[in-house]
């Protein structure tokens, strides 16, 4: 529509003006210019008001025309994809994301934890959990510690109300693990687990003592196996450990649940020497064994077909030995600036 009355000529370009400057843009329906045409057309003598209010209609008709423009435009604005990342949904000139992220790492212990199981695994090791709730068949008898036996006071740790167990060691394991696979091993398959997990004991704590730790276990059966077999399987899994071939060692010591039992020894690898003397030669690292017989017949093994082996190792020192950390505590402290030098 092309207007002929100069009042509306210059309304319509200052409304066009205010309109374009307008953020709500609704707000131009209430505009003073349009307000005083339409006083105008009230001032008119009545001969006048047909055609000049034509051309207002037109205007106003124009002016709907212009918002309703506006709001096909917002309507075609692309979705928000809500579960993208801010980027997405983010323009080139607004880059900055509203809530700050942080990518999180993998904890150290669990790091080599899954290093260990892997070397295990291509040994033919099958990995298993633990529990961290366990009971005092588990923990103590089926290990050969009956009712009253000394040798319980070596693994003090934490008991609920109801004589519940945290476990002092991944040995809780050994019982469940052998009384499971024992078909299989009488199906002439050998019994091959390594299981990690976290355990816990009521410990004084220092800077090498802490009340929740990790340890991996190990347990062998098969008919004759023997401390050889024992020996070879750690050194192997130590050389392979250290990327480096390591001369091994045993001494004799005591745990209820072996017979023999061993504490097992590396020689040191280069990457940890420290200098050259008697302490630098040996690395004692584990607690080993022959499976008792007991430990076998509570499982319902037979111990004069059968024999194994068993083994269960600290994980802490390990990592800590590797990365040079001078506190057992900072694994469990949840302190991020410990945490991030491991991402
Ligand atoms: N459970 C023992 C401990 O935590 C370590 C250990 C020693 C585990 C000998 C074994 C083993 O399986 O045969 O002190």
């Amino acid at each position: 529509m092309s207007y002929t009355k100069p009042e509306i000529i210059k309304a319509h370009s200052a409304l066009a003006a205010e309109f374009e400057s307008l953020t709500e843009k609704k707000q131009i329906l209430r505009s003073k210019t349009l307000e005083s045409l339409y006083g105008a057309l009230r001032a008119l003598p009545n001969d006048q008001k047909a055609t000049y209010g034509k051309e207002l209609n037109a205007l106003k008709t124009e002016i709907m025309s212009w918002l309703n423009k506006v709001q096909d435009n917002q309507e075609q604005l692309p979705p928000i994809d809500v579960t993208a990342p801010f980027d997405v949904n983010t323009s080139k000139d607004e880059k900055q994301m509203l809530l700050p992220v942080t990518q999180g790492s993998i904890h150290p212990l669990m790091t080599e934890l899954q290093y260990i199981v892997d070397i295990f695994g291509r040994m033919g090791f099958e990995a298993v959990e633990s529990r961290q709730i366990d009971d005092d068949y588990h923990m103590f008898e089926s290990l050969n510690f009956p009712e009253g036996h000394p040798a319980r006071d070596d693994y003090d740790t934490f008991m609920t109300t109801d004589g519940l167990i945290a476990p002092a060691h991944t040995s809780t394991m050994q019982n469940r693990v052998l009384s499971e696979r024992k078909k299989n091993l009488e199906a002439g398959e050998a019994i091959a687990v390594v299981i990690p997990d976290r355990v816990f004991r009521n410990e004084d704590l220092d800077v090498t003592h802490e009340h929740t730790f990790y340890q991996f276990e190990g347990v062998y059966v098969d008919k004759n196996i023997t401390v050889g077999n024992l020996i070879a399987t750690l050194k192997t899994f130590m050389s392979e450990y250290f990327g480096q071939d390591l001369k091994a060692k045993i001494q004799p010591f005591y745990f209820p649940f072996t017979e023999p039992s061993f504490e097992f020894a590396i020689e040191r690898p280069d990457s940890l020497k420290k200098g050259d003397t008697e302490a630098d030669q040996w690395l004692e690292l584990l607690g080993c064994g022959m499976i008792h017989p007991n430990v076998l017949k509570a499982a319902g093994i037979d111990p004069t077909v059968y024999t194994g082996f068993a083994w269960g190792c600290g994980i802490e020192r390990l990592v800590m030995m590797k990365n040079s950390i001078e506190d057992i505590r900072h694994f469990e402290s949840g302190k991020l600036d410990f945490l991030r030098q491991f991402s």
